[in-house]
């Protein structure tokens, strides 16, 4: 079984964004800028918006933090998100999701110009991913492809099976696995909460992807020997073995599943590491122009 180490791998893409950084600004050249807007106080989207702007400064990026109490109107949110769009300085916009109820994450994903969606949340580039077009690739998904890609793990003609049909990681997961021009070509089978018989598709599986948001959902017995496995999953819970009082799991028994991997993400620094590494290729891609 062999760990695959997000955290590593996160840190050498960070060096080769952080030297293209430096050699663009040497040349004279525009420092890529990314912009994130957070409303409300959820504690968790504190914490991703954070890592961003983190990630940001430490590769030699610009970032912009723009915070809104959730009181904001959807229509002033929208009129923001504009302001943003018209900013030539700005090369890439997140809106932090979850949003507030009374806000449209629909409307908000389709008032960011597809040219700055650094997400790749716009149908506009969820349609190019469809049809294999050059676009900004949803983070998770595309953090997980460059894991795959780094680790050598073989994927042509292999049975993939994806765990949870989300917009933001499970649906965009099983097209890229799909897909022959990126990287997957792998037949994909799609799991959601409506399937029958789960442990007889995961077994079958040689890749196994579970982002569904269930503790320890994925068993030993549903994988078989070999399989690699790749956890999307992050849950607090609490520990009286540890110093802060708590701990992280994913989506995967990992002590039941490991011994049975060929590879295996840990959680936490397997696929977490990676989704900020992603959103960084992609404003750099915004800011060199590359897509639009
Ligand atoms: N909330 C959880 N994941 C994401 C993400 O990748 N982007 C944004 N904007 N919000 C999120």
């Amino acid at each position: 079984m062999e760990l695959i180490d997000g955290k590593k791998i996160s840190n050498e893409v960070k060096q080769e964004i952080a030297a293209e950084v430096e050699q663009i600004k040497k040349a004279g050249g525009k420092t890529p800028h990314l912009a994130a807007m957070i409303v409300g106080h959820d504690g968790a989207s504190e914490t991703y918006v954070a890592a961003k702007v983190k990630a940001c400064h430490a590769v030699g990026f610009e970032s912009s933090e723009f915070r809104f109490e959730d009181d904001i109107t959807e229509e002033q949110l929208l009129a923001e998100i504009r302001k943003v769009n018209e900013n030539d300085d700005i090369d890439g916009l997140i809106v932090q999701l979850p949003l507030p109820k009374h806000i449209s994450e629909t409307k908000v994903i389709e008032t960011i110009r597809p040219e700055k969606d650094v997400d790749g949340f716009h149908p506009m580039n969820v349609g190019k991913m469809v049809a294999s077009l050059p676009t900004y690739l949803p983070a998770t998904p595309a953090g997980i492809v460059e894991l795959l890609k780094r680790y050598n793990v073989e994927t042509s003609g292999k049975n993939c099976v994806v765990i949870g049909r989300s917009n933001i990681v499970g649906t965009p997961m099983s097209v890229l696995m799909s897909r022959k021009a990126a990287y997957g070509d792998c037949t994909v089978t799609l799991c959601h909460s409506r399937t029958k018989n789960i442990a007889e598709i995961t077994r079958q599986a040689d890749i196994v992807i579970v982002a569904l948001g269930m503790k320890e959902f994925l068993t030993g017995d549903m994988v078989k020997e070999g399989a690699v496995i790749i956890d999307v999953g992050i849950h607090r819970v609490k520990s009286d073995k540890t110093k802060s009082g708590w701990k992280l799991l994913g989506d995967v028994k990992f002590d039941e599943v490991a011994p049975k991997a060929s590879f295996i993400t840990p959680v936490p620094g397997g696929v977490g590491p990676m989704t900020i590494v992603s959103l960084l290729q992609n404003t750099l891609l915004a800011s060199k122009k590359e897509i639009y």
